[in-house]
Protein backbone atom coordinates (compact mmCIF):
# COMPACT_ATOMS: atom_id res chain seq x y z
CA UNK A 1 0.00 0.00 0.00
CA UNK A 2 1.51 3.70 -0.59
CA UNK A 3 2.68 5.73 1.88
CA UNK A 4 -0.27 7.86 3.17
CA UNK A 5 1.01 11.55 2.89
CA UNK A 6 1.84 13.50 6.00
CA UNK A 7 2.08 17.41 7.43
CA UNK A 8 5.70 18.20 7.65
CA UNK A 9 5.92 19.60 11.09
CA UNK A 10 3.08 21.03 13.86
CA UNK A 11 3.23 24.12 12.78
CA UNK A 12 2.63 23.10 9.10
CA UNK A 13 -0.51 20.73 11.07
CA UNK A 14 -1.72 24.16 12.73
CA UNK A 15 -1.68 26.30 9.89
CA UNK A 16 -3.38 23.93 7.80
CA UNK A 17 -5.75 23.27 10.12
CA UNK A 18 -6.27 27.05 11.04
CA UNK A 19 -6.38 27.57 7.00
CA UNK A 20 -9.74 25.40 7.27
CA UNK A 21 -11.05 26.66 9.70
CA UNK A 22 -10.02 30.14 9.62
CA UNK A 23 -12.39 31.71 6.52
CA UNK A 24 -15.64 33.35 6.25
CA UNK A 25 -16.61 31.99 9.23
CA UNK A 26 -14.35 34.16 11.36
CA UNK A 27 -14.94 37.36 9.61
CA UNK A 28 -17.86 37.19 8.15
CA UNK A 29 -20.05 34.97 9.77
CA UNK A 30 -18.73 35.93 12.96
CA UNK A 31 -19.77 39.57 12.93
CA UNK A 32 -23.14 39.16 11.91
CA UNK A 33 -24.36 36.33 14.54
CA UNK A 34 -22.94 38.60 17.56
CA UNK A 35 -24.93 41.18 15.33
CA UNK A 36 -28.56 39.11 15.70
CA UNK A 37 -27.76 37.37 18.92
CA UNK A 38 -27.31 40.76 20.77
CA UNK A 39 -23.60 41.54 21.15
CA UNK A 40 -21.80 40.16 24.29
CA UNK A 41 -24.33 38.00 25.96
CA UNK A 42 -24.01 35.61 23.17
CA UNK A 43 -19.79 36.16 22.76
CA UNK A 44 -20.22 34.62 26.21
CA UNK A 45 -22.25 31.86 24.90
CA UNK A 46 -20.09 31.27 21.84
CA UNK A 47 -17.03 31.16 24.41
CA UNK A 48 -18.61 28.84 26.54
CA UNK A 49 -19.86 26.54 23.62
CA UNK A 50 -16.70 26.62 22.02
CA UNK A 51 -15.05 25.25 25.29
CA UNK A 52 -16.90 22.61 26.33
CA UNK A 53 -18.50 21.50 23.04
CA UNK A 54 -16.43 22.65 20.08
CA UNK A 55 -13.11 21.69 21.33
CA UNK A 56 -14.50 18.56 22.42
CA UNK A 57 -15.62 17.52 18.90
CA UNK A 58 -12.72 18.99 17.90
CA UNK A 59 -10.29 16.34 19.65
CA UNK A 60 -13.21 13.44 18.63
CA UNK A 61 -12.68 14.03 15.56
CA UNK A 62 -8.46 14.22 15.27
CA UNK A 63 -8.94 11.21 17.45
CA UNK A 64 -10.73 9.42 15.19
CA UNK A 65 -8.51 10.31 12.32
CA UNK A 66 -5.21 10.25 13.12
CA UNK A 67 -6.18 6.54 15.10
CA UNK A 68 -7.46 5.08 11.64
CA UNK A 69 -5.86 7.42 9.43
CA UNK A 70 -8.00 7.50 6.54
CA UNK A 71 -11.13 9.28 5.71
CA UNK A 72 -14.73 8.99 7.89
CA UNK A 73 -15.88 6.27 5.75
CA UNK A 74 -12.72 4.15 6.13
CA UNK A 75 -11.95 5.32 9.33
CA UNK A 76 -15.51 4.10 10.78
CA UNK A 77 -15.00 0.99 8.77
CA UNK A 78 -11.63 0.30 10.23
CA UNK A 79 -12.56 1.10 13.93
CA UNK A 80 -16.31 -0.23 13.94
CA UNK A 81 -15.60 -2.92 11.09
CA UNK A 82 -19.00 -4.11 9.86
CA UNK A 83 -21.20 -1.56 12.13
CA UNK A 84 -23.81 0.76 10.83
CA UNK A 85 -21.18 4.08 11.89
CA UNK A 86 -19.82 3.59 8.27
CA UNK A 87 -22.52 5.48 7.12
CA UNK A 88 -21.56 8.50 9.44
CA UNK A 89 -19.45 9.00 6.78
CA UNK A 90 -22.34 10.30 4.27
CA UNK A 91 -23.12 13.57 6.58
CA UNK A 92 -19.65 14.25 6.36
CA UNK A 93 -19.58 14.43 2.58
CA UNK A 94 -23.11 15.66 2.17
CA UNK A 95 -22.75 18.84 5.10
CA UNK A 96 -19.64 19.93 3.80
CA UNK A 97 -20.76 19.94 0.21
CA UNK A 98 -24.21 22.00 1.04
CA UNK A 99 -21.92 24.60 3.13
CA UNK A 100 -19.79 25.17 0.41
CA UNK A 101 -22.18 25.89 -2.23
CA UNK A 102 -23.75 28.88 0.08
CA UNK A 103 -19.64 29.26 0.88
CA UNK A 104 -19.46 30.29 -2.48
CA UNK A 105 -21.90 32.73 -2.71
CA UNK A 106 -19.96 34.64 0.04
CA UNK A 107 -16.78 34.14 -1.42
CA UNK A 108 -17.94 35.51 -4.28
CA UNK A 109 -18.84 38.66 -2.93
CA UNK A 110 -16.10 38.80 -1.63
CA UNK A 111 -14.28 38.20 -5.48
CA UNK A 112 -16.68 41.64 -6.52
CA UNK A 113 -15.16 43.24 -3.80
CA UNK A 114 -11.56 42.57 -4.26
CA UNK A 115 -12.62 44.09 -8.05
CA UNK A 116 -14.33 47.52 -6.63
CA UNK A 117 -11.55 47.61 -4.14
CA UNK A 118 -9.19 47.45 -7.30
CA UNK A 119 -11.42 49.64 -9.48
CA UNK A 120 -11.32 52.44 -6.11
CA UNK A 121 -14.65 52.18 -5.68
CA UNK A 122 -14.80 53.04 -1.70
CA UNK A 123 -13.85 56.84 -2.00
CA UNK A 124 -14.54 59.42 0.91
CA UNK A 125 -17.36 60.69 -1.25
CA UNK A 126 -19.41 57.18 -1.44
CA UNK A 127 -19.99 56.49 2.09
CA UNK A 128 -23.39 56.82 2.35
CA UNK A 129 -23.73 54.56 -1.10
CA UNK A 130 -22.15 51.68 0.32
CA UNK A 131 -25.10 49.71 2.03
CA UNK A 132 -26.95 50.54 -0.85
CA UNK A 133 -24.18 49.33 -3.13
CA UNK A 134 -24.11 45.85 -1.16
CA UNK A 135 -27.88 45.62 -1.37
CA UNK A 136 -28.35 46.11 -4.65
CA UNK A 137 -25.11 43.88 -5.81
CA UNK A 138 -26.39 40.94 -4.22
CA UNK A 139 -29.90 41.05 -5.18
CA UNK A 140 -29.23 40.67 -8.63
CA UNK A 141 -28.84 38.55 -10.95
CA UNK A 142 -25.87 37.96 -13.09
CA UNK A 143 -23.48 39.32 -11.18
CA UNK A 144 -23.12 37.17 -8.20
CA UNK A 145 -23.75 34.53 -10.04
CA UNK A 146 -20.57 34.75 -11.93
CA UNK A 147 -18.85 35.55 -8.86
CA UNK A 148 -19.84 32.22 -7.32
CA UNK A 149 -19.27 30.72 -10.58
CA UNK A 150 -15.53 31.94 -10.26
CA UNK A 151 -15.08 31.20 -6.69
CA UNK A 152 -16.22 27.37 -6.80
CA UNK A 153 -14.56 26.84 -9.82
CA UNK A 154 -11.12 28.42 -8.40
CA UNK A 155 -11.63 25.96 -5.63
CA UNK A 156 -12.14 22.64 -7.13
CA UNK A 157 -8.60 23.47 -9.25
CA UNK A 158 -7.08 23.87 -6.40
CA UNK A 159 -7.95 20.81 -4.96
CA UNK A 160 -7.26 18.99 -7.66
CA UNK A 161 -3.25 20.17 -7.14
CA UNK A 162 -3.61 17.54 -4.02
CA UNK A 163 -3.20 17.57 -0.22
CA UNK A 164 0.23 18.87 0.66
CA UNK A 165 0.71 20.88 -1.95
CA UNK A 166 -2.06 23.11 -2.60
CA UNK A 167 -3.28 23.59 1.12
CA UNK A 168 -0.19 24.10 2.85
CA UNK A 169 1.55 26.57 0.92
CA UNK A 170 -1.97 28.50 0.32
CA UNK A 171 -2.56 28.26 4.70
CA UNK A 172 1.09 29.84 5.19
CA UNK A 173 1.60 32.24 3.17
CA UNK A 174 -2.20 34.49 3.85
CA UNK A 175 -3.01 33.74 7.30
CA UNK A 176 -0.19 36.58 9.00
CA UNK A 177 -1.54 39.17 6.53
CA UNK A 178 -4.90 38.99 7.15
CA UNK A 179 -4.23 38.97 10.58
CA UNK A 180 -2.18 42.09 10.46
CA UNK A 181 -4.91 43.70 8.69
CA UNK A 182 -7.84 43.38 10.49
CA UNK A 183 -5.63 44.54 13.94
CA UNK A 184 -5.42 47.57 11.14
CA UNK A 185 -8.60 47.96 10.09
CA UNK A 186 -9.47 47.45 13.95
CA UNK A 187 -7.93 49.73 16.00
CA UNK A 188 -8.66 52.32 12.55
CA UNK A 189 -12.86 51.09 13.72
CA UNK A 190 -12.83 51.93 16.90
CA UNK A 191 -11.13 55.50 16.79
CA UNK A 192 -14.08 56.80 14.63
CA UNK A 193 -16.98 58.51 15.74
CA UNK A 194 -19.96 56.79 17.69
CA UNK A 195 -17.82 54.19 17.86
CA UNK A 196 -17.61 53.54 21.53
CA UNK A 197 -21.50 52.62 20.99
CA UNK A 198 -20.24 49.37 19.23
CA UNK A 199 -17.65 48.36 21.81
CA UNK A 200 -20.22 48.46 24.71
CA UNK A 201 -21.93 46.34 22.43
CA UNK A 202 -19.59 44.06 22.39
CA UNK A 203 -18.30 43.49 26.04
CA UNK A 204 -21.12 44.52 28.20
CA UNK A 205 -23.46 41.87 28.32
CA UNK A 206 -27.61 42.09 28.67
CA UNK A 207 -28.48 38.62 29.60
CA UNK A 208 -31.98 39.10 29.13
CA UNK A 209 -31.21 38.60 25.37
CA UNK A 210 -29.94 34.41 26.17
CA UNK A 211 -32.91 32.69 24.21
CA UNK A 212 -33.13 29.26 23.33
CA UNK A 213 -32.36 30.53 19.74
CA UNK A 214 -29.39 32.40 20.84
CA UNK A 215 -27.69 29.63 22.15
CA UNK A 216 -28.11 27.22 18.87
CA UNK A 217 -27.01 30.31 17.26
CA UNK A 218 -23.91 30.52 19.09
CA UNK A 219 -22.97 26.79 19.35
CA UNK A 220 -23.95 27.15 15.44
CA UNK A 221 -21.47 29.21 15.29
CA UNK A 222 -18.45 27.13 17.15
CA UNK A 223 -19.21 24.64 15.25
CA UNK A 224 -19.31 26.45 11.92
CA UNK A 225 -16.27 28.53 12.72
CA UNK A 226 -14.01 25.43 14.09
CA UNK A 227 -15.42 23.32 11.05
CA UNK A 228 -16.90 20.64 13.10
CA UNK A 229 -18.58 17.59 12.74
CA UNK A 230 -18.47 17.36 9.11
CA UNK A 231 -14.87 15.10 8.78
CA UNK A 232 -12.80 18.29 7.53
CA UNK A 233 -11.20 18.16 10.54
CA UNK A 234 -11.00 14.30 10.83
CA UNK A 235 -8.96 14.24 7.20
CA UNK A 236 -6.44 16.88 8.74
CA UNK A 237 -5.81 14.57 11.72
CA UNK A 238 -5.65 11.67 9.43
CA UNK A 239 -2.68 13.34 7.61
CA UNK A 240 -1.02 14.19 11.13
CA UNK A 241 2.37 12.40 12.11
CA UNK A 242 1.77 9.57 14.65
CA UNK A 243 4.05 11.80 17.13
CA UNK A 244 2.48 15.24 16.62
CA UNK A 245 0.61 16.16 19.91
CA UNK A 246 -3.10 16.12 18.97
CA UNK A 247 -3.64 18.19 22.35
CA UNK A 248 -1.89 21.28 21.60
CA UNK A 249 -2.44 21.15 17.71
CA UNK A 250 -6.07 21.00 18.84
CA UNK A 251 -5.83 24.21 21.23
CA UNK A 252 -3.57 26.28 18.95
CA UNK A 253 -5.86 26.04 15.81
CA UNK A 254 -8.70 26.77 18.09
CA UNK A 255 -7.10 29.66 19.61
CA UNK A 256 -6.24 31.21 16.41
CA UNK A 257 -9.54 30.49 15.27
CA UNK A 258 -11.14 32.47 18.18
CA UNK A 259 -8.14 35.30 17.93
CA UNK A 260 -9.43 36.25 14.30
CA UNK A 261 -13.15 35.75 14.84
CA UNK A 262 -13.00 38.20 18.07
CA UNK A 263 -10.66 40.79 16.33
CA UNK A 264 -13.07 40.42 13.37
CA UNK A 265 -15.68 41.69 15.88
CA UNK A 266 -13.75 44.36 17.24
CA UNK A 267 -13.05 45.66 13.77
CA UNK A 268 -16.73 45.47 11.95
CA UNK A 269 -19.31 45.91 15.12
CA UNK A 270 -17.71 49.70 15.90
CA UNK A 271 -17.99 50.80 12.41
CA UNK A 272 -21.80 49.29 11.94
CA UNK A 273 -22.65 51.60 15.10
CA UNK A 274 -20.19 54.19 13.82
CA UNK A 275 -22.08 54.23 10.11
CA UNK A 276 -25.56 54.04 11.83
CA UNK A 277 -26.12 50.34 10.02
CA UNK A 278 -28.81 47.85 12.52
CA UNK A 279 -26.46 45.17 13.95
CA UNK A 280 -28.81 42.67 12.85
CA UNK A 281 -28.67 43.51 9.41
CA UNK A 282 -27.77 39.52 8.09
CA UNK A 283 -25.51 38.24 5.97
CA UNK A 284 -24.42 41.74 4.34
CA UNK A 285 -22.97 43.29 7.40
CA UNK A 286 -19.27 43.45 6.77
CA UNK A 287 -19.97 44.26 3.11
CA UNK A 288 -21.86 47.15 4.11
CA UNK A 289 -19.48 48.01 7.18
CA UNK A 290 -15.55 47.30 5.95
CA UNK A 291 -16.01 49.59 2.79
CA UNK A 292 -17.46 52.34 5.35
CA UNK A 293 -14.15 52.17 7.35
CA UNK A 294 -12.14 52.45 3.95
CA UNK A 295 -14.20 55.53 2.68
CA UNK A 296 -13.73 57.21 6.03
CA UNK A 297 -10.04 56.23 6.10
CA UNK A 298 -9.84 57.68 2.01
CA UNK A 299 -10.54 60.85 3.36
CA UNK A 300 -7.20 61.23 5.78
CA UNK A 301 -5.17 58.90 3.67
CA UNK A 302 -6.59 57.84 0.47
CA UNK A 303 -3.60 55.47 -0.89
CA UNK A 304 -3.50 53.52 2.28
CA UNK A 305 -7.14 53.33 2.24
CA UNK A 306 -6.30 51.69 -1.21
CA UNK A 307 -4.28 49.44 -0.60
CA UNK A 308 -5.72 48.12 2.82
CA UNK A 309 -9.20 47.64 1.06
CA UNK A 310 -7.63 46.32 -1.40
CA UNK A 311 -5.33 43.14 0.69
CA UNK A 312 -8.33 43.04 3.09
CA UNK A 313 -10.14 41.35 0.68
CA UNK A 314 -8.21 40.01 -1.30
CA UNK A 315 -6.91 37.79 2.47
CA UNK A 316 -10.44 37.22 2.83
CA UNK A 317 -10.84 35.53 -0.56
CA UNK A 318 -7.69 33.46 -0.03
CA UNK A 319 -8.88 32.11 3.63
CA UNK A 320 -12.51 31.77 2.19
CA UNK A 321 -10.10 29.57 -0.32
CA UNK A 322 -8.35 27.71 2.16
CA UNK A 323 -11.77 26.71 4.13
CA UNK A 324 -13.85 25.85 0.71
CA UNK A 325 -11.13 23.24 -0.52
CA UNK A 326 -11.23 21.42 2.13
CA UNK A 327 -15.15 21.30 2.16
CA UNK A 328 -14.58 19.86 -1.54
CA UNK A 329 -11.76 17.55 -0.29
CA UNK A 330 -14.76 15.69 1.89
CA UNK A 331 -15.95 14.96 -0.96
CA UNK A 332 -13.11 14.27 -2.66
CA UNK A 333 -11.79 11.83 -0.41
CA UNK A 334 -15.16 9.81 -0.50
CA UNK A 335 -15.44 9.90 -3.86
CA UNK A 336 -11.89 8.38 -4.65
CA UNK A 337 -11.49 5.96 -1.65
CA UNK A 338 -14.92 4.92 -1.37
CA UNK A 339 -15.76 4.39 -4.94
CA UNK A 340 -12.22 4.02 -6.23
CA UNK A 341 -12.81 6.79 -8.64
CA UNK A 342 -9.92 9.35 -9.95
CA UNK A 343 -9.93 13.07 -8.19
CA UNK A 344 -10.34 14.37 -11.87
CA UNK A 345 -13.75 12.20 -11.84
CA UNK A 346 -14.56 13.26 -8.02
CA UNK A 347 -14.07 16.99 -8.76
CA UNK A 348 -16.11 16.66 -12.42
CA UNK A 349 -19.35 15.62 -10.13
CA UNK A 350 -18.34 17.79 -7.38
CA UNK A 351 -18.18 21.05 -9.15
CA UNK A 352 -21.69 20.81 -11.10
CA UNK A 353 -23.43 19.74 -8.27
CA UNK A 354 -22.22 22.53 -5.67
CA UNK A 355 -22.55 25.33 -8.39
CA UNK A 356 -26.24 24.83 -8.33
CA UNK A 357 -26.94 24.56 -5.65
CA UNK A 358 -25.12 27.50 -4.97
CA UNK A 359 -27.11 29.13 -7.62
CA UNK A 360 -30.09 28.91 -6.09
CA UNK A 361 -28.40 30.60 -2.93
CA UNK A 362 -27.31 33.34 -4.79
CA UNK A 363 -30.95 33.84 -5.82
CA UNK A 364 -32.59 33.81 -2.95
CA UNK A 365 -31.08 37.23 -2.58
CA UNK A 366 -32.73 38.27 -5.76
CA UNK A 367 -35.32 36.38 -7.99
CA UNK A 368 -35.38 33.87 -5.54
CA UNK A 369 -35.82 35.79 -2.27
CA UNK A 370 -39.75 35.14 -1.66
CA UNK A 371 -39.18 30.98 -2.15
CA UNK A 372 -39.35 29.93 1.49
CA UNK A 373 -37.92 26.89 3.00
CA UNK A 374 -39.50 25.88 6.73
CA UNK A 375 -39.35 30.18 6.78
CA UNK A 376 -35.84 30.68 5.71
CA UNK A 377 -35.01 31.94 2.16
CA UNK A 378 -32.81 29.04 0.57
CA UNK A 379 -29.09 30.91 1.81
CA UNK A 380 -30.54 30.85 5.28
CA UNK A 381 -31.96 26.99 5.00
CA UNK A 382 -28.45 25.75 3.63
CA UNK A 383 -27.14 27.74 6.34
CA UNK A 384 -29.27 26.83 9.53
CA UNK A 385 -29.86 22.92 8.37
CA UNK A 386 -25.70 22.84 8.46
CA UNK A 387 -24.44 25.07 11.33
CA UNK A 388 -27.25 24.37 13.73
CA UNK A 389 -28.43 20.60 12.73
CA UNK A 390 -25.93 18.94 10.64
CA UNK A 391 -22.47 19.93 11.94
CA UNK A 392 -24.17 19.29 15.41
CA UNK A 393 -25.57 16.11 14.92
CA UNK A 394 -22.33 15.33 13.34
CA UNK A 395 -20.44 16.38 16.21
CA UNK A 396 -22.55 14.67 19.00
CA UNK A 397 -21.84 11.44 16.97
CA UNK A 398 -18.21 12.06 16.43
CA UNK A 399 -17.99 12.26 20.28
CA UNK A 400 -20.23 9.48 21.24
CA UNK A 401 -18.02 6.98 19.56
CA UNK A 402 -15.12 8.57 20.90
CA UNK A 403 -16.39 7.89 24.36
CA UNK A 404 -18.55 5.20 24.21
CA UNK A 405 -17.08 2.94 21.73
CA UNK A 406 -13.84 3.44 21.41
CA UNK A 407 -11.79 1.97 24.48
CA UNK A 408 -10.18 4.86 26.75
CA UNK A 409 -6.55 3.29 26.43
CA UNK A 410 -6.79 4.00 22.76
CA UNK A 411 -7.82 7.32 23.35
CA UNK A 412 -4.69 7.92 25.57
CA UNK A 413 -2.74 6.43 23.55
CA UNK A 414 -3.19 9.54 20.76
CA UNK A 415 -3.12 12.02 23.41
CA UNK A 416 -0.13 10.39 24.66
CA UNK A 417 1.77 9.58 21.02
CA UNK A 418 1.69 5.72 22.56
CA UNK A 419 3.54 6.62 25.42
CA UNK A 420 6.23 8.67 24.00
CA UNK A 421 5.33 11.69 25.10
CA UNK A 422 4.06 12.82 28.99
CA UNK A 423 0.32 13.89 29.37
CA UNK A 424 -1.19 15.12 32.60
CA UNK A 425 -3.75 12.40 33.84
CA UNK A 426 -5.74 15.13 35.51
CA UNK A 427 -6.28 17.18 32.43
CA UNK A 428 -7.14 13.97 30.43
CA UNK A 429 -9.33 12.48 32.70
CA UNK A 430 -11.47 16.21 32.61
CA UNK A 431 -11.01 16.20 28.46
CA UNK A 432 -12.07 12.85 28.58
CA UNK A 433 -15.63 13.79 30.88
CA UNK A 434 -16.25 16.67 28.40
CA UNK A 435 -16.17 13.61 25.47
CA UNK A 436 -17.84 11.28 26.92
CA UNK A 437 -20.49 13.62 28.70
CA UNK A 438 -20.71 16.89 28.62
CA UNK A 439 -20.96 17.08 24.65
CA UNK A 440 -22.87 14.79 23.56
CA UNK A 441 -25.71 15.37 26.25
CA UNK A 442 -25.47 19.53 25.98
CA UNK A 443 -25.88 19.27 22.18
CA UNK A 444 -29.31 16.90 22.61
CA UNK A 445 -30.59 19.69 25.28
CA UNK A 446 -29.97 22.57 22.62
CA UNK A 447 -31.52 20.57 19.51
CA UNK A 448 -34.31 19.45 22.26
CA UNK A 449 -34.91 22.97 23.63
CA UNK A 450 -34.63 24.43 20.07
CA UNK A 451 -37.06 21.96 18.57
CA UNK A 452 -39.57 22.40 21.12
CA UNK A 453 -39.14 26.26 21.10
N1 LIG B 1 -14.64 27.00 9.47
C1 LIG B 1 -14.85 27.65 8.21
C2 LIG B 1 -14.95 29.13 8.44
O1 LIG B 1 -14.93 29.58 9.58
O2 LIG B 1 -15.05 29.86 7.48
C3 LIG B 1 -16.06 27.11 7.52
C4 LIG B 1 -16.04 25.63 7.28
C5 LIG B 1 -14.95 25.04 6.67
C6 LIG B 1 -17.10 24.88 7.64
C7 LIG B 1 -14.95 23.68 6.42
C8 LIG B 1 -17.10 23.52 7.41
C9 LIG B 1 -16.04 22.94 6.80
F1 LIG B 1 -16.05 21.67 6.57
Amino acid sequence: MAQRETFGSRAAVIMAMAGSAIGLGNIWRFPYTVGEGGGAAFIIVYLISSLLLAMPIFLAESIIGRTAQAGTFNAMDKLAPGSKWKWLGLLTVISPLIIVSFYSVVGGWSFEYLLKALTLSFGPESTDSIAPMFGNFASSTWGPVLCHTFFITATCLIVLAGVKKGIEKFAKLTMPVLLVLIVVIMIYAVSLPGAGEGVRYLLKPDFSKITGRVIASAMGQSFFSLSLGVGTILIYASYMKKEENLFTSGLGTAAFDLIFAMIAGFAVMPAVFAAGIEPGAGPGLIFETMPYIFAKMGAAAPWLSATIAILFFLTILVAALTSSISMVEAGVAYLTEEKGLTRRKAISILLPSTWALGVLCSLSFGPLSEVHILGCTIFDFCDKLTSNYLMAFGGLLFTFFVGWKMKKETVWNEFTCNGSQKFNCALFSLVYFLIKWVAPIGIVIIFITNLVL
